[in-house]
């Protein structure tokens, strides 16, 4: 379902959040906006929002980048998968979990999430993925090489698995309000 811009009441808002009983979950590319748009998004909907990259950094108490480097993509991969499926097992009601890049192309963590949650798609060109990528030194996966063509090429990889989300959401370079009603709508049209 690719969802087109819309405007929501506070009403049809509370509305709508009273009808959601399982978590909401982002996946997309890294700098696509999964943290900004969950944050806002879970205010509006009054619910909890989690970011499934801070909670992997607190349970390991160190951070994504040190992970990277002491014990490789492997060891990160394997804990992004233990603390999703935990996230999601706790979760009672609506919650919005924002999950790193790569978190939606480990089979196991996919099948959880599109069994037990609202799964939606957020998308962005390349342009925007560059461009909000640089505002952060904090992701390993662009130090080696050019981080626009790491993008480009992880985002044609990522494609089949995002593809699986029931909600998709195209996420342009203007500001995440407008990424919030497409949200709000393609919650709207599949619950
Ligand atoms: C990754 C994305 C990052 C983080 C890690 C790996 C990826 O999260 O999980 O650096 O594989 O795309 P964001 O998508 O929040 O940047």
């Amino acid at each position: 379902m690719d969802v087109q811009q819309t405007h929501f009441s506070a009403q049809e808002i509370a509305g709508l959040a009273r009808r959601i009983d399982r978590p909401i979950v982002l996946v997309g590319m890294m700098g696509v906006g999964k943290s900004s748009v969950g944050k806002r998004l879970a205010s509006l909907l009054n619910c909890p929002f989690v970011d499934a990259d801070e909670e992997i950094e607190r349970s390991a108490q160190m951070g994504i980048p040190e992970i990277f480097e002491m014990y490789g993509e492997d060891y990160f991969r394997d804990g992004e998968r233990r603390v999703i499926a935990r996230l999601i097992d706790e979760t009672d009601g609506c919650r919005v979990i924002a999950t790193g890049g790569g978190a939606f192309c480990n089979a196991e963590t996919r099948a959880l999430i599109l069994d037990r949650a609202l799964t939606i798609w957020l998308d962005s060109e390349v342009d925007t993925l560059v461009e909000r990528t640089a505002r952060k030194d904090n992701r390993p996966l662009l130090k080696d090489g050019e981080p626009r063509e790491i993008l480009a090429r992880l985002r044609e990889e990522r494609r089949p698995h995002y593809s699986q989300a029931p909600i998709h959401v195209l996420s342009g370079p203007g500001p995440h309000v407008q990424t919030i009603n497409k949200v709000l709508q393609g919650i709207s049209q599949w619950l």
